[in-house]
């Protein structure tokens, strides 16, 4: 399927549905914007493209898929770009006989290029748009992996959920040690000045979306568990007085992630290189 297509983005008017109308548009194909305040309404994209994507929070996808789904062809595809897969998934492929892809590109709309980013596509109905749309980014460079929903969002309460979590509770930690940047950025070391900078670059963008990638994950509650348990076992082998308990400890973790500990500090020392660049 190589010609040009028309793609409709639902909430095009946002930071991800923009970013991916210059994708399209630069890729050739036809892109209209819909969002709630637009001329062109949901119906009318659904109506007339040929991909409907829906770029938007959600709860308000899922409610949307309801909606429009009905007005569309087996034809053609609905997709979305949602953090989460497992309902909206559902949602679209109960509501269209249009073919069903949920789809989540893993970078955000400040990243300048796909090359190099990955992204997954979990099918909810039909091959034919799977693969175009696997064509389309996997051509420009990106790392394209097909998976199911439920896999999908087990993984994405570690990716997001939890990295998410320990960013948002050092930034707590921060604050009730009254810990700002006038008096702890002077002593930064350059790991604490990138962790410093994670919390920022969290608090800095959409509270909701961030909110939503912990709660609205059903995971998310066994992966804490782990997680407070994890600290236990920290809090006890580090602090129990005896060095020895913390080095196996530690030597138990190294074992597990083994060579690519070299690879990371490789990874990491350019991105402090480029910290101070
Ligand atoms: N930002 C990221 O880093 C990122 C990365 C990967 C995936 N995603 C996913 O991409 C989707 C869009 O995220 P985004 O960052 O582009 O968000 P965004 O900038 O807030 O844009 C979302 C758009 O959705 C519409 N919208 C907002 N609330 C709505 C509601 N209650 N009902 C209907 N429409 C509503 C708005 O358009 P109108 O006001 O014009 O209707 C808004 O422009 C989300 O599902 C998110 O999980 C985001």
């Amino acid at each position: 399927m190589n010609k040009i297509i028309s793609i409709g983005i639902i909430g095009g008017t946002g930071s991800m549905g923009r970013w991916f109308k210059d994708f399209f548009s630069a890729a050739g194909h036809n892109v209209l914007i819909s969002g709630r305040t637009t001329d062109i309404t949901y119906a009318d994209v659904a109506k007339e493209c040929d991909v409907v994507i829906l770029s938007v929070p959600i709860d308000a996808a899922i409610s949307i898929a309801k909606d429009i789904g009905p007005l569309m062809h087996k034809e053609q595809l609905l997709m979305d770009m949602c953090s989460l897969k497992e309902e909206i998934v559902k949602s679209m492929t109960d509501n269209t006989k249009a073919e069903v892809l949920g789809t989540h590109p893993l970078f955000g709309p400040f990243t300048d290029s796909i090359k190099g980013q990955n992204v997954i596509l979990c099918p909810g109905r039909g091959e034919r748009w799977l693969k175009w749309i696997e064509n389309e980014c996997s051509l420009r460079g990106a790392v394209v992996c097909v998976m199911d929903p439920l896999t999908h969002d087990r993984h994405m309460a570690v990716v997001q959920g939890l990295t998410h979590f320990t960013t948002i509770c050092m930034a707590r930690t921060l604050q009730k040690m009254n810990m700002d940047a006038c008096n702890v950025l002077s002593c930064s070391t350059p790991v604490f000045k990138i962790n410093y900078n994670l919390i920022g670059r969290l608090f800095a963008q959409d509270i909701d979306l961030y909110k939503s990638l912990i709660n609205k994950n059903k995971n998310f509650k066994d992966v804490l568990e782990i997680f407070i348990s994890a600290m236990d076992e920290g809090k006890d082998a580090l602090l129990s007085g005896q060095d020895e308990s913390g080095t196996m400890f530690m030597e138990n973790i190294r074992e597990f992630f083994k060579d690519t500990c070299k690879d990371a500090l490789k990874e990491s020392n350019k991105i402090i290189s480029a910290l101070y660049s």
